[in-house]
């Protein structure tokens, strides 16, 4: 047995000052598909994801709502953050909050040792702070404002005037690890992806990397600094280091060596923090930078990045509430190309959905096994040997090639792609029962032998696509493995090699197949 693969992968923190919309949505979505594709072909996969909770962005809104910050962290995580994840069918295996003892006291570990090594110094600062974004704004970031702003300089991202902070702060010493981050993404090009965000990222430290603030002393939302209890940590430097603290650094060495380094998935907007502070501060303590930096795209509305403060956000329920979670997440992963901004509209989520889910995949499956339960009592039926046609083993090839392709683009985090890949599998599929008429074959009793290989070539077809499309729409997947009578024969969908999911005859014929409920129903849309 080859040893297994180790797969560590993790989403962004979220920050709960509000309520989850479909961009943060869509983040959860491509890393849980990445780690179900990972999970299924066996890597020893970790999946987490988590909230943000400290920091002036949450300290405000908690006080403008009349509650202490903590209590109104409890509050949206119940009721909103981690709601979200059953919403949208997230299968992590842990969730980290930055309010955790495990994490506050991994992050005073983290800080006493840089301290201690001498990466650490205290020092005087002022500069332009966006609470937005929790950043002291780099000049590129900083426009002129407009309407109610004119005259005040204001963030490039929220639109929103900036605050001059002035403050005694201790700050890390970045500046000493621009060597060594260009050497990083020079040695390995694809630590950061796509191409396009490792470009931005080595222009942007090829300018010179300053020294980072890492504490504020103006309020106390915060995880204090070891040495100075006057000071409690930068947030954003308290939130990077979820990804070591969850998985037992200070803690618990053995787990940490088995998950560590990770693979982060993360907004465009957040790449700088991911691919030049992160690494920084990891090298700092003498630890593994992470596997891999990628950066996706923005949900746009109306040509806008979709967020909750300029009014543009759309809930994930509302989509789910009518599409179903499996819609909400083939829709994002397929029409977006995972890596580049992309636009949501209801009309092209109705469309594909009646196109693309319900008659190109739905009804293939109720077809194929309509035919099965008319012809073959409801059993698959025996392909005799040596008698595939032509355009059997075209099916037969297509799908080992699919299932091979897919698997390199899940490698090479193109969701989209995976998924295009896949979906030629379905639609040959429906090609190929076209062409050969099934319908027309039972009519005629020597053709009997025919009938059998065709419906046992499209059952086969079926059960691949199941264990392919099982990461994508995992609810769908498993009533048609169910209905296929994989269950019974082959165990849970989810334990299927996905890796072997193109080896042809794994469905054993004679196996007992069951009623298959319509996979995604006609909706009346209307009213969108
Ligand atoms: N708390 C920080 C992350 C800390 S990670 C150590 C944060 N939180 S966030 O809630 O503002 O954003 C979380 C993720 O949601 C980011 O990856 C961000 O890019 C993503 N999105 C927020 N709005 C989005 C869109 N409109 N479109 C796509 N993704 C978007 O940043």
């Amino acid at each position: 047995m080859p040893e297994r693969q180790q797969f560590f992968l993790t989403t962004p923190i979220f920050y709960v000052n509000d309520a989850p919309h479909i961009g943060h949505a869509y983040t959860e979505v491509a890393a849980d598909v990445l780690a179900r594709w990972h999970r299924q072909a066996g890597d020893d996969t970790w999946f987490l994801t988590g909230t943000d909770e400290h920091g002036q962005k949450i300290l405000r809104t908690a006080t403008a709502n009349g509650v202490a910050p903590k209590e109104w962290a409890d509050r949206l995580v119940e009721s909103a953050w981690k709601p979200l994840l059953d919403t949208i069918d997230i299968s992590n295996d842990d969730f980290i909050r930055t309010t955790d003892a495990r994490h506050e006291e991994g992050v005073a570990k983290f800080l006493q040792k840089l301290y201690d090594d001498g990466h650490v110094y205290a020092g005087e600062f002022e500069a332009l702070y966006c609470v937005g974004c929790e950043e002291f704004k780099p000049k590129s970031e900083i426009v002129d404002g407009e309407g109610a702003f004119e005259g005040e300089k204001v963030c490039a991202i929220h639109s929103k005037p900036l605050e001059l902070l002035q403050e005694k702060n201790y700050f890390f010493k970045m500046s000493a690890f621009q060597d060594r981050l260009l050497a990083l993404y020079e040695e390995r090009p694809d630590f950061v992806q796509p191409a396009s965000a490792r470009n931005e990222v080595v222009a942007f430290v090829q300018q010179g990397l300053e020294d980072l603030s890492i504490s504020r002393t103006s309020f106390d939302w915060g995880i204090p600094i070891p040495w100075d209890s006057s000071h409690v940590t930068y947030v954003w430097f308290d939130a990077l280091l979820n990804y070591v603290t969850a998985t037992g650094y200070g803690s618990n060495a053995e787990e940490f060596a088995r998950r560590w380094p990770a693979n982060h998935i993360v907004g465009k907007d957040i790449l700088r923090f991911h691919a030049v502070i992160w690494p920084a501060m990891l090298m700092a303590a003498g630890l593994e930078v992470p596997e891999h930096v990628f950066a996706h795209g923005w949900l746009l509305v109306g040509g806008e990045k979709m967020s909750k403060s300029k009014l543009t956000g759309i809930a994930p329920n509302e989509i789910t509430d009518t599409f179903g979670s499996d819609a909400f997440r083939y829709y994002f992963m397929r029409a977006i190309s995972f890596g580049h901004d992309g636009s949501f509209s209801w009309e092209d989520l109705s469309a594909r959905y009646q196109a693309e889910l319900a008659n190109g995949f739905g009804n293939l499956a109720s077809r194929v096994l309509a035919m099965n339960a008319k012809y073959f009592d409801g059993v698959v039926p025996e392909a005799s040997a040596g008698a595939e046609q032509p355009a059997d083993i075209a099916i037969r090839e297509l799908a080992e090639s699919v299932a091979r392709r897919a698997d390199e683009k899940i490698d090479a985090f193109a969701i989209h792609e995976a998924i295009a890949a896949i979906w030629e599998l379905v639609d040959a599929l429906n090609g190929y029962v076209q062409e050969q008429q099934p319908w027309s074959l039972a009519k005629d009793p020597e053709q009997r032998p025919r009938l059998a290989a065709v419906l046992y070539t499209a059952t086969e077809g079926l059960r691949a696509l199941a264990e392919l499309l099982s990461p994508v729409i995992p609810v769908a997947a498993a009533k048609l493995w169910t209905a296929l009578g994989a269950e019974a024969v082959l165990g849970a969908l989810a334990d299927q090699p996905i890796r072997e999911a193109g080896s042809w005859g794994r469905l054993p014929a004679g196996t007992a197949q069951q009623r298959l409920d319509v996979l995604f129903p006609r909706i009346e849309t209307e009213s969108k």
